[in-house]
């Protein structure tokens, strides 16, 4: 059977994991799942992007070494995979040797190719993004059109990959893979993005440590996406020669089916770059990346600002794992954006789930096999069934077939409306023969053929909506007598021949696999898990810090403001170059009471060290992030053995402690004040 290997984007570290993360995870579990049942060879990765500016700076401000910071963020990801009851084969991270030296693996090859070449850069960047971006996609006021917050100006040394060359071996590509991006709307947008003609791209930094080192030349680290696309093989211990590594060999091999799970934000990269690089290092690309949408939580995106990122855990454990991939899975169409709403999770829970699959469950489990036929499954002839049950037969072939294709298309959401077809006809093909009445006429013969027409559908319910499902389906087997589903390679368990389910198999009436919560518990729940928007800080939210600089300290003076200095002509003001300033890192000089010594961007690539006499009136953390400004023309000066270049504004508030001048965080590091 065709090997499948499916993976999720790893996820960036600097926070921590939310439900779009789990949705991208669960996503590639159900595929996954969907693939053991059929019995084929299927390997499922997922991990964590752990280098980079972002991360680095995130460890900073939080005062840790980023290695300490990355290494306590991956177990809150892998118990929320697991929670989701996401079965990975792997999880890399990539700050493990193994990545790091086939990534270096990698950029040999690109090397090799003659598609490295060091030169120098000068151009926006957008730490958010990890991304450069050209001047047309910028917002007025310099910003990222994702992150609206300003972007920096970057300028160093640097390695470039060749892109530019792979402008028309992209476009024939895409053009023999006319599936390679799901949906096609998307590939449209990639496509008139390559045929516009591709920039060779920075591929290596020098002004930070926090990568994979280039190979040949450490003093620069390679780019963050470099390093983090290559996760998808370094984790099968790719690139490797045929016969070293079993498992790239495998899942890499050329008759692999390799499906790239990913948010529509980053489809570029995995798009565009991922595949030039594949090309140029001379190895095979993925069979196709599927772009999924955003998700918006009850209606509103969900942001640090806002406060409402959603982490999966408290939905997880109120609801159940396979409550929320349900969910997941039904309400949005893959691909499209989509909404999480608490109260249209609760009436899908009751309605589908409860009122149409749970129900369906009890009622021939519990009140009619159970009563009155003995607690097993009854014997039929399969040949004397009426058209009425042919017609559910039908249904359940039909509702098993599609379910299929739609998954193999990703088409999740289709695939649950397919199977809903036959729990709807289940529904009313019990509610048609009404069994309760069959017994109650002693009619054995014909309550045999619809009870058993109905638990063989159930038990198809249960293999096809295992993906999803998997701990409910499993408890649905255990109530029919069947055992839990377990995958065997090369056994295709999905539904085919109905009538498998064997007579005399002993049901076990168990507890209903959707209680109802009653309209209490439902506020309750709501109460407890929705973001409330006093939760949220309001959208001009005063800085919780102590600072309180400027603003307080001109509200309420101490005393008579000291009088105002002689007038000065504009040019003498002039002179002073004033500039925001964003502080990287804040440490006290050792035997100074008094001084910090502070690394800030000023937007000139790379920070400055300016000394502070702030140590008295500020924590070290408190200062790191803080946008502040800068005398950034004010001649060095050494104090303590060190060199200050420049100087950090700041003024005594009411109650005589020192205070910096705080610039607003939509002021780009490196702007001047006129
Ligand atoms: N580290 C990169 C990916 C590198 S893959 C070689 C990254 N990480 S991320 O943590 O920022 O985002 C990971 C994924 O989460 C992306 O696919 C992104 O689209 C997805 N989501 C982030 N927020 C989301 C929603 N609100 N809704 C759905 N998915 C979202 O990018």
């Amino acid at each position: 059977m065709q090997p499948f290997y499916v993976t999720t984007p790893i996820y960036y570290v600097n926070d921590k994991p939310h439900i779009g993360h789990a949705y991208s995870t669960v996503a590639a579990d159900v595929w996954s799942r969907y693939a053991r049942v059929r019995g084929r060879p299927t390997y499922f990765l997922t991990g964590l992007d752990e280098h980079g500016l972002k991360i680095e700076r995130r460890a900073t401000e939080l005062g840790m070494a980023p290695q300490a910071f990355v290494d306590q963020m991956a177990e809150p990801f892998e118990s929320a995979w697991r929670q989701a009851r996401c079965e990975h084969d792997d999880f890399i991270r990539t700050t493990e040797p193994r990545h790091k030296e086939r990534a270096q693996r990698l950029w040999r090859r690109l090397e090799d190719a003659g598609d490295i070449y060091l030169g120098h850069y000068e151009d926006w960047y957008c730490v958010g993004c990890e991304s450069f971006k050209t001047e047309k996609e910028l917002l007025p006021g310099n910003l990222c059109p994702q992150h609206k917050r300003p972007v920096e100006r970057i300028q160093e040394e640097s390695y470039f990959f060749r892109l530019s060359r792979f402008t028309e071996p992209l476009l024939a590509f895409y053009e023999a893979n006319p599936r390679f991006v799901q949906p096609v709307a998307r590939f449209n947008e990639v496509k008139a993005f390559v045929r516009e003609g591709l920039r060779d791209l920075s591929v290596s930094r020098t002004s930070f440590r926090w990568g994979v080192p280039v190979p040949g030349n450490d003093a620069h680290v390679m780019y963050v996406w470099l390093d983090a696309l290559t996760n998808y093989i370094s984790a099968l211990g790719g690139p490797a020669p045929a016969g070293e590594a079993p498992l790239y060999d495998r899942f890499w091999g050329d008759d692999a089916e390799i499906v790239h799970i990913v948010g529509k934000d980053i489809l570029r990269f995995h798009a565009v770059y991922w595949p030039a690089f594949l090309l140029s290092a001379r190895l095979r690309v993925p069979t196709r990346v599927w772009a999924h949408g955003w998700l918006t939580v009850n209606g509103e995106k969900m942001s640090k600002g806002l406060g409402n990122f959603l982490p999966p855990g408290p939905l997880i454990e109120a609801f159940g794992a396979d409550v929320l991939r349900y969910y997941f899975m039904r309400e949005v169409a893959f691909g499209q954006d989509g909404d999480f709403s608490h109260q249209n999770l609760l009436s899908r829970y009751h309605g589908e789930l409860g009122n149409g699959l749970g129900n369906l469950l009890n009622r021939l489990v519990s009140s009619i096999v159970a009563k009155h036929l003995g607690g097993v499954v009854p014997r039929i002839d399969l040949d004397a069934l009426l058209p009425l049950d042919r017609a559910l037969i039908d249904e359940a072939q039909r509702a098993a077939a599609a379910a299929a294709g739609h998954i193999e298309d990703g088409a999740f959401h289709r695939a649950l409306d397919a199977i809903w077809e036959l729990v709807g006809a289940a529904n009313r093909y019990v509610d048609t023969t009404a069994p309760w009445k069959l017994a109650k006429a002693g009619e054995t013969t014909r309550l045999q053929q619809v009870s058993y027409v109905v638990l063989e559908s159930l038990r198809w319910l249960s293999l096809t909506l295992w993906p999803i499902l998997p701990d409910k389906c499993d408890a649905l087997r255990a109530q029919l007598g069947v055992g839990p589903v377990r995958c065997a390679p090369d056994e295709d368990l999905w539904p085919s021949t109905f009538g498998a389910l064997s007579a005399g198999t002993k049901v076990a009436p168990g507890a209903p696999l959707f209680p109802r919560f009653t309209p209490e518990q439902e506020a309750e729940l709501l109460a407890r898990l929705v973001p409330t928007d006093d939760r949220k800080p309001p959208p001009a939210a005063p800085p919780s810090k102590p600072a309180a600089p400027a603003a307080t300290a001109a509200a309420t003076p101490a005393a008579p403001a000291a009088p105002i200095a002689p007038a000065i002509a504009f040019d003498d003001f002039a002179k002073v170059d004033l500039r925001v300033g964003h502080v990287r890192t804040a440490e006290k000089v050792p035997k100074s009471a008094k001084l910090f010594r502070l690394m800030i961007d000023l937007g000139e690539g790379a920070p400055r060290q300016v000394l502070a006499g702030l140590a008295a009136h500020y924590a070290a953390a408190d200062l790191v992030g803080k946008r502040v400004v800068v005398v950034a023309n004010l001649a060095p000066r050494t104090m303590m053995g060190l060199e200050s270049r420049g100087m950090v504004l700041a003024a005594t508030d009411a109650a005589g402690a020192l205070r910096v001048v705080e610039a607003g965080d939509t002021l780009p590091p490196g702007a001047r004040l006129s």
